[in-house]
């Protein structure tokens, strides 16, 4: 017996953005990063349907890549302020993710962050405000997780928020608002969708409905990511990046992710490297090391005409440097001496992260080090 959780209401397909006119609601808050969605039309556009539905917006701006628990705090007290029925995610996950822990913070003001982080301690949402996201990255699928990523930039370190609670109301996916991703942005957030896709259908509790949904993802990764990299306008295969996206974290929303994502926490938070960029470096060592646990990978081998484990990581490897993404930490321009001086730390807290809990194959902290000294030095691991 188990459960499987998606939002309400998901729209999806180019021009899908116009749904929002059929919103019901009297104010919104929008939040957003740093000004693309502004730039490529799509702030305008959604400010535009939502008029037509009657609903009034306003907008806090200026999230943060890997957004800091004091912009949360800072964009509560602005709904505080503004009191919406509706909140709105628009634009990179980043700035998806912290409205949803806004969002939190706004219904609970006494929130912390400390007791957020315990496995599903969100209480009750939607007293105040539903929550609609529209991404406008093709990797994370934060449109339909129950899941927010706030970084402690003081501690180093990702703290993932996980609670059904925050599986948005509404998703709309619409590739017209990805389409002005810069190749640098489509190939790392291409990637991890992969990433979720991969972790997702060998994760420890995977099952039928996660292992249908990620494996399509997988597929239409590895057949759309070099051609939309190469052809950034069309439209169609921006949307199919769309849906891989959204269907692997319809997959890893319900059977969770593993070891790539435990240690890229730690990485991203210390090293500020991209999500899916550390994610795609990891991703054939955690595959070698975790195909001496199961079987599975020669699914996903299958997928793109080979058999075996080391045959697929290999292919991720080449979709990698396809898309112009480095090989290793080392290639990515960390250095020596502060990878050293950081490795015993990243790798016990990785141990913690609850990703490691669902990763096929146990490990112990010494391999934990063993698979990111080997990502940091682009080498294969043999154990
Ligand atoms: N909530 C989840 O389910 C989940 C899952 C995986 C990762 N994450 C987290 O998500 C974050 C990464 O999110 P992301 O990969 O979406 O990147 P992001 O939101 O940090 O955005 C990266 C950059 O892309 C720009 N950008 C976004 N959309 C654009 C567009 N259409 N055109 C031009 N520029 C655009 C942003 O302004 C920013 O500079 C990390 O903090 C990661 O840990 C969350
Ligand atoms: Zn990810």
């Amino acid at each position: 017996m188990a459960q499987f959780i998606v939002p309400k209401t998901m729209h999806h397909g180019l021009g899908s953005l116009e749904k929002l006119t059929e919103l019901k609601g009297s104010k919104a808050v929008i939040v957003i990063g740093g000004g693309s969605v502004k730039r490529n039309g799509s702030l305008a556009q959604v400010q535009k349907y939502l008029s037509d539905a009657s609903i009034e917006s306003v907008v806090f701006s200026d999230v943060e890549a890997d957004p800091s628990i004091e912009t949360v705090i800072e964009g509560a007290k602005f709904m505080q302020t503004e009191k919406p029925d509706v909140i709105i995610g628009l634009g990179g996950c980043s700035a998806i993710d912290a409205a949803k822990a806004m969002w939190i913070y706004y219904e609970y003001p006494d929130s912390k962050l400390e007791e957020l982080v315990e496995l599903f301690a969100v209480k009750p949402l939607r007293n105040k405000a539903i929550f609609v996201a529209i991404p406008s990255t093709s990797g994370t699928g934060t449109e339909i997780t129950g899941l927010s990523v706030i970084t402690d930039r003081e501690k180093g370190t990702k703290y993932p928020i996980v609670s059904y609670e925050l599986t948005p109301d509404v998703a709309i996916i619409d590739a017209t608002l990805s389409a002005s991703m810069p190749k640098h942005i489509t190939a790392n957030t291409g990637l991890d969708a992969l990433s979720h896709g991969v972790e997702a259908y060998v994760s420890n509790i995977s099952e039928r409905y996660s292992d249908s949904l990620a494996k399509g993802a997988i597929d239409l990764v590895f057949k759309n990511l070099p051609t939309v990299f190469e052809n950034p306008d069309n439209l169609e295969v921006r949307q199919a990046m769309h849906d891989a996206s959204c269907m692997a974290g319809m997959a890893f929303n319900n059977v969770w992710l593993g070891i790539i994502h435990s240690i890229s926490h730690q990485i991203g938070g210390t090293f500020a490297i991209p999500h899916g960029c550390a994610n795609a470096i990891l991703m054939p060592n955690v595959i070698r090391f975790n195909s001496k646990s199961t079987d599975k990978y020669t699914d996903l081998a299958a997928l793109v005409g080979k058999s075996t484990a080391e045959e697929f990581a290999q292919e991720v490897s080449n979709l990698r440097a396809s898309v112009g993404v480095v090989a290793s930490f080392k290639e990515y321009g960390i250095s020596a001496k502060d990878w050293d001086a950081k490795l015993d730390l990243m790798a016990a807290n990785a141990m913690k992260d609850p990703c490691t809990l669902f990763n096929p194959r146990k490990l112990e902290l010494h391999e934990m080090k063993a698979i990111m000294q080997a990502c940091y030095d682009g080498v294969a691991i043999e154990f």
